[in-house]
């Protein structure tokens, strides 16, 4: 059985917090699954960490359920969350409407998230009545980074910070389950979430948010282009990478492997015929 916005939502008042992770594929979705993680959001960061795009505008609907179905595929108890890519919302209603349910429909996701508060309320409240869940995202949303000039910390300002507080309620009053709060000064983030009756998710939000969320190829280093200072890296799993495939280079090249380990024997009397 999978995990339910209401179980996610109850979590808000009991003060438990909530862990949620990016995931792109099949295996690493299976070991956060096994590890009890309750969320998993296919981001649309897959254009940056794992297609090797400069930012997320790039991403298309086509590419973000192939990973979503690879994710799905990869767990059982986990509520997934698809990511709406840039302009998959934004023109209508009702593009909103038909991309979030291509996303339950055909990618198997459970939920989606989109960027933005007061602008996307109405997308929000469609979604919502369809029956489709949604995480909400403000603060600095990636999609919107030529607006932003750059990945800079946003609520910094009175009207900024008064803009953040009136989105999440925003999102809140459109019937989102969840909202991320990314790269928002620490105070700021708690005071939305004292603010707010659903759980805020925080990303570069400080301690103050009823959960966090991390890109798993920050959190395992495996992505080298720069690291957030959100994020804390708790392997090194590029220099492990690096190691492992240097040493497969190397003993190729030096005809130590394979060894007999690695290889299937035959009958010594087939192989006389065959000679
Ligand atoms: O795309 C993504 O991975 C995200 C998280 C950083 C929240 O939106």
């Amino acid at each position: 059985m999978r995990v339910t916005i209401n179980q996610i939502k109850e979590m808000k008042p009991k003060g438990e917090k909530i862990t949620m992770l990016t995931a792109y594929d099949y295996a690493t979705a299976k070991i956060i699954d096994e590890v009890g993680i309750p969320l998993i959001l296919v981001g649309d960061s897959l254009g940056m960490v794992v297609l090797g795009y400069e930012s997320t505008i790039p991403v298309t609907m086509e590419e973000m359920l192939h990973h979503t179905k690879a994710v799905v595929r990869g767990t059982k108890r986990a509520l997934v969350i698809g990511d709406m890519p840039f302009m998959t919302y934004h023109i209508s209603v009702d593009d909103a409407l038909r991309n979030a349910a291509r996303f339950i429909q055909e990618g198997g996701a459970q939920a989606i998230k989109l960027e933005g508060g007061v602008t996307v309320a109405e997308k929000v409240r469609s979604i919502v009545n369809c029956g489709i869940p949604v995480m909400g995202h403000i603060g600095l949303t990636p999609q919107s980074i030529h607006q932003f000039g750059g990945f800079k910390v946003q609520g910094k300002t009175p009207e900024a910070a008064t803009k953040l507080l009136d989105d999440a309620r925003a999102l809140e009053e459109a019937g989102a389950f969840a909202i991320v709060l990314e790269t928002v000064p620490a105070p700021l983030a708690a005071l939305i979430t004292q603010r707010t009756s659903i759980p805020t998710i925080g990303i570069g939000a400080g301690i103050g948010c009823d959960g966090q969320v991390q890109v798993i190829n920050d959190i395992l280093g495996s992505f080298t282009d720069f690291v957030p200072k959100h994020a804390k890296q708790y392997v090194k799993l590029a220099d492990i990478i690096r190691n492992a495939v240097t040493e497969y280079h190397d003993e190729v090249k030096a005809g130590s492997f394979p060894t007999d380990q690695q290889s299937f024997s035959m009958d010594e009397s087939i192989l006389a015929e065959l000679k």
